[in-house]
């Protein structure tokens, strides 16, 4: 993206880049959806509960560049800042987010820059996710730019511990009493039982519908 901005000044760059993040957004929101339809009409089954997207606003993409002690800038945003296309999705099993992160894999369109695998290892604090980094080409009338967007995968129950931890974690400028973090983390340890729970409870319901169709 570096490339497609040096012609530019900054106020130019800026419109240039935000309208590249806004494009890749659309394009990988676009592309998931249809993925989500196809296995739906497959499969009769759909593994996206619902997508977020967003883009990070000014104030934080600064706020990141000074936390990791890099200037404020338009190149050391597009290189350091991976996260200022954002989408979530949101699935209900924990197997979903796994069938999920395959299908994308797949898609011969969009490269995987990095994976961070925070189910199998869960962060500090609890959290869990999988996230992927991808980068998505974006059709220009002269030009083909590859634009980053961090895609987030998770259940609906480890989207509500993140919702509930984020919040705490802004009340408290990210210093929450050491008890409220304990208990935070064993609400993620209810959370992730919770997924298992209903991840086996699905495997059974499946197996059940199964033989009473083949019976
Ligand atoms: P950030 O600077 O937080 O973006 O971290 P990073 O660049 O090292 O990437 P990482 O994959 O660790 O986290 C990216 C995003 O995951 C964050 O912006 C949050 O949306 C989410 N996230 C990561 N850790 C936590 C956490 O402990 N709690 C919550 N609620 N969200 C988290
Ligand atoms: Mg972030």
């Amino acid at each position: 993206m570096q490339a497609a901005l040096k012609n530019y000044d900054d106020v130019d760059s800026w419109k240039t880049v935000m309208f590249l993040y806004n494009a890749a957004l659309k394009e990988v929101g676009t592309k998931l959806e249809i993925l989500n339809d196809e296995f739906q009409h497959v499969h009769s089954y759909n593994p996206i509960e619902h997508i977020k997207t967003r883009i990070k606003t000014p104030e934080s993409i600064v706020k990141k560049l000074k936390r990791n002690g890099h200037e404020t800038s338009i190149e050391n945003m597009v290189r350091y800042v991976n996260d200022i296309a954002g989408v979530r999705l949101i699935c209900s099993f924990t197997s979903d987010i796994y069938r999920l992160a395959e299908m994308i894999g797949k898609q011969s369109d969009l490269k995987v820059l990095s994976i961070k695998d925070y189910i199998k290892n869960p962060k500090e604090s609890g959290y869990k996710s999988y996230h992927m980094l991808v980068s998505v080409p974006i059709f220009l009338s002269d030009s083909v730019v590859d634009t980053k967007v961090e895609i987030q995968i998770r259940t609906i129950a480890m989207d509500f511990w993140a919702s509930l931890e984020h919040k705490i974690y802004y009340k408290f400028e990210g210093k929450a009493p050491d008890y409220i973090s304990q208990e935070l983390r064993e609400c993620a340890d209810m959370v992730s039982a919770l997924d298992d729970k209903m991840l086996s409870l699905n495997e059974a319901i499946t197996a059940l519908a199964g033989e009473r169709y083949t019976t």
